[in-house]
């Protein structure tokens, strides 16, 4: 590692040069505005996930929805997940939802207030922990997220791969270490800020940038190369055919139960192949289907869309099925028809919800 900045004094230096700057240049943000644990919990996992600009209505809705803790545990798991429908990583509203109730039944709703307490938390990890145990009580710990990375990596010169198993202890200390004990709040959203609009990851302002007398990428011409980030996610591809079937205005939806990424989410009835399929009589092995093809017809075909996850590309093929109204239909355990207002207010899938739009909502 070179450390341009690497005396005491210039450590101190680095930390009030950058609070100086957020004073000037921060966005006026609600998270920034309150003390409230939950709220600024609530900011933090949906920053997460997603940019400032696009979590800022999930964040709204979610506080006007849920204003409490106590709101948030009382709800329907299915509410949480219709009003985070879009964000992705479900798992981190289900497992908001839980803690919020263990919080409320198992801890007297007393939100745990320090960074030791609440990393034992379900869905917080180091990071929020820092960052609620720094924002709302100013506990003097770091928070060490993507833009801080960055902003270290490019700043010191340190090549440590991003990904690896011990950057975050290494990139930790160095942010404990700039980190004023008495200003923690400001420093750890000033050094996010930072890298969200002056150090950002493709074009950072490095000609107004008020380290470019000392940052290591700026000098060297290394911002596109730092930080590093090692192995590129493998991308798996998945062939999905869903099978949209309607009977007398009504969609039969499945809920999904098994434990992966859209759990609890509702999607239409699913096969997978291994490769892409345009004839159904490939898919006729499956009882379901052979049953539904004997009832009913495909009046259309949509598809197939793309889809990236973080580690997998979908391909979606959607088979639209009409069925006689005077027939009575078999459908599996974990599925049923529901109206089109009922469609419309179950958790989904983003993939499911633009299709439906686009076919059914229009
Ligand atoms: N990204 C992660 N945390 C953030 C925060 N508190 N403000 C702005 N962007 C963020």
């Amino acid at each position: 590692m070179i450390s341009p900045i690497n005396e005491p004094a210039g450590l101190l230096d680095f930390s009030s040069k950058l609070i100086r700057w957020y004073h000037r240049h921060h966005r006026d943000l609600p998270w920034r505005h309150t003390n409230d644990p939950y709220r600024i919990w609530l900011s933090e996992v949906i920053l997460q996930q997603t940019r400032v600009a696009q979590g800022m209505p999930y964040y709204l809705r979610f506080v006007e929805q849920y204003p409490t803790l106590r709101d948030l545990a009382a709800a329907d798991e299915k509410e949480v997940l219709r009003l985070w429908q879009g964000l992705g990583y479900y798992s981190r509203a289900r497992n908001m939802h839980q803690t919020a109730r263990l919080i409320v039944q198992e801890l007297g709703g007393n939100f745990p207030a320090s960074y030791a307490e609440l990393i034992k938390l379900k869905g917080i990890g180091a990071y929020t922990a820092a960052a609620i145990a720094s924002f709302a009580y100013n506990e003097p710990v770091a928070a060490v997220d993507g833009n801080v990375y960055r902003v270290l990596a490019r700043i010191f010169g340190i090549k440590t791969d991003i990904t690896s198993s011990g950057a975050r202890k290494e990139f930790t200390a160095l942010a404990q270490q700039l980190l004023p004990p008495d200003d923690a709040a400001t420093f750890n959203q000033a050094t996010i800020e930072f890298g969200a609009i002056q150090c950002q990851p493709v074009a950072p302002d490095c000609l107004l940038c008020p380290f470019n007398d000392v940052c290591y990428a700026f000098a060297h011409g290394a911002q596109a190369q730092l930080p590093v980030k090692g192995k590129k996610n493998k991308v798996r591809d998945r062939y999905l055919n869903y099978f949209v079937v309607e009977k007398e205005g009504r969609l039969a939806l499945r809920e999904r139960t098994t434990k992966d990424v859209w759990q609890g989410m509702y999607d239409f009835y699913l096969i997978e192949a291994a490769e892409e399929t345009t004839d159904l009589n490939e898919l006729e092995s499956d009882h379901v289907l052979a049953h539904w093809l004997e009832m009913g017809e495909v009046v259309r075909t949509a598809g197939p869309y793309v889809h990236l996850l973080t580690h997998q590309r979908l391909y979606a093929r959607f088979w639209h099925l009409r069925m006689p109204p005077e027939r009575s239909l078999l459908l599996p355990d974990n599925m049923a028809f529901y109206n089109q207002e009922e469609v419309e207010e179950l958790p989904k899938p983003v993939l499911i919800n633009s299709y439906l739009i686009q076919y059914f909502f229009s």
